[in-house]
């Protein structure tokens, strides 16, 4: 899947058309960044998030849940290092009034110098043809040479500055490199400003009672609060997991991209607490097991990579993203990280209260070290949904879209459609349906040839459509019709359950 842009506006265009994923409150054109999930969406959600559920606490006898609230005491905020930390460097062009993240100008502009060193190499390519050593053009020709100089050049301005918040430094960088507003064009730029991404409200009845509280960046902090309450009372012994799904919110500058980075979205993280010293063969534990998770559901191994970390936050001592390629490239779906004591440490110290762990083996107590496992539900949705999107022409010259969902995550199992509205068909296919409801999420549907039937459940993913035919009422057999290779076999319709959930197992 290469960076496609038009792929990726059909993907939108047909989330929207088929109940997928609306703008939010659309009607008022929109909230920028905020996103509701449709009748469909929102199955395909659920799938997904009880997927990593089963995955992570059910296949874990190790690993229990958690279901902590959104609004949490603000000084929880504090201890994180979030009030202080949690910031991107803004800046505003004057005359589009637009507003960016001062360091993705200068990343956007490092990736024009890399597309200019990519033509290079595909231009040389062509000429040298199967003598061509990319790396000894790459190490000696003068053009790519110099670009590849500029870009060091400026990552060994950007990098520093980010990390001694020197914003001066930042707008210098914007200044020298002589970079414009995309939108007005041109370089009349406010000063850099630090602006924090955790959006505040207050609680209380009255103005002076009230206090300012968050709502929650991640929901890590929820399970380190937490951490000795779930202990002491699951009785866990180290090493042991807690998960926990759900909203998050942060008050990103630049929000675009679709579901890609919203203003509202949900995590599905688990921190896995370890004895210090042990943490590093926990984290390639966690490494290899995410990415059988991811590979699972039938997205092949290519649309996948690890970026690891060589910058790391100051509470990590390992890092590393799971990358998809999205249409619009290789971005992060996943974070995993080895967080050190850090977060714990830090509550002890603003709470006064101990989250020490005593081990039984070692006979000595110890604030653990916690690996973390933390992936968005809504990039995990648009992910199933970019690979899912396909365009077909069918050997009669037709054209169709199917979502090619893995059947287990699919928002219905099975479609049910009596053949025509009459001679007692759609009585015959309601029983059929009542027969088998309660074991999957079945659509009935009787409007429309039966062609457009299975166009519609082709585009929303469901991956079995049983129709019910005259003949159906003669021997209580009816067609059953498979998504992906439109192959339709006879079958009996006791037969129906079996086949459709041996298809639809996790285990296969
Ligand atoms: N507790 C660690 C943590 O929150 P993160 O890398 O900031 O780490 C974890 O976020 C995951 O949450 C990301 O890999 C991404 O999938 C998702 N995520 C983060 N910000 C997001 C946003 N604005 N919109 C959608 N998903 C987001």
């Amino acid at each position: 899947m290469a960076n496609n842009e038009d792929l990726f506006k059909k993907i939108i265009a047909h989330a929207k058309e088929y109940g997928f994923i609306f703008q939010s409150s659309e009607i008022y054109d929109g909230l920028a960044a905020a996103y509701d999930y449709g009748q469909n969406g929102v199955e395909l959600k659920n799938n997904i998030r009880q997927y990593w559920w089963k995955a992570m606490v059910q296949m874990h006898e190790n690993i229990v849940g958690l279901d902590a609230a959104i609004f949490m005491h603000p000084t929880t905020w504090k201890a994180s290092g979030h009030v202080d930390a949690f910031n991107d460097p803004m800046i505003d062009n004057k005359d589009s009034k637009k507003r960016y993240r001062a360091d993705v100008l200068v990343e956007d502009h490092i990736a024009k110098i890399e597309g200019k060193i990519a033509k290079e190499i595909t231009k040389a390519k062509k000429r040298f043809g199967d003598a061509f050593d990319e790396q000894q053009f790459v190490e000696t020709n003068p053009r790519v040479v110099a670009n590849m100089q500029k870009i060091e050049e400026i990552k060994n301005r950007l990098y520093p500055a980010m990390d001694n918040d020197d914003m001066a430094a930042i707008k210098q960088l914007i200044e020298d490199l002589a970079i414009a507003c995309p939108v007005s064009g041109s370089r009349n730029w406010t000063d850099v400003r630090q602006f924090n991404l955790m959006f505040s409200t207050s609680m209380g009845s009255t103005a002076e009672g009230a206090t300012e509280i968050f709502l929650r960046p991640e929901t890590a902090q929820g399970i380190f609060v937490n951490f000795l309450n779930v202990q002491k009372t699951g009785r866990m012994k180290i090493p042991f997991g807690i998960a926990q799904t759900g909203k998050a919110f942060r008050n990103e500058i630049v929000a675009r991209q679709f579901i890609f980075r919203m203003r509202e979205f949900e995590q599905m993280e688990m921190q896995f607490f370890v004895r210090p010293g042990e943490e590093m063969k926990w984290y390639e534990y966690w490494k290899e097991q995410r990415m059988i998770w991811h590979l699972s559901m039938g997205i092949p191994a290519e649309n996948y990579r690890f970026h690891d970390h060589d910058k790391l936050a100051h509470y990590a001592n390992a890092a590393t993203d799971v990358e998809f390629e999205f249409p619009i490239g290789f971005k992060e779906l996943e974070g995993i990280h080895s967080r050190t004591d850090f977060d714990l440490k830090a509550h002890e110290e603003y709470s006064g209260k101990k989250l020490r762990y005593h081990d039984p083996e070692l006979n000595e107590s110890y604030v653990p070290y916690v690996i973390e496992t933390s992936i968005g539900l809504d990039r995990q949705f648009l992910a199933v949904l970019s690979y899912a999107y396909t365009e077909e022409k069918l050997e009669d010259g037709s054209e169709r879209v199917v979502m090619k969902i893995a059947p287990f995550l699919a928002p219905y199992k099975v479609a049910v459609f009596p053949l025509v509205k009459k001679d007692g068909l759609p009585e015959k296919a309601l029983e059929i349906m009542d027969g088998i409801k309660s074991d999957f999420m079945c659509f009935y549907e009787e409007k429309d040839s039966i062609g457009k039937r299975y166009r519609r459940h082709d585009a929303i993913g469901t991956p079995y459509c049983v129709t019910v035919d005259h003949q159906t009422l003669e021997d209580n057999t009816v067609t059953i019709r498979e998504r992906d290779t439109m192959k339709q076999e006879r079958v009996a319709i006791d037969e129906i359950s079996r086949i459709v959930t041996e298809k639809l197992s996790i285990n296969k």
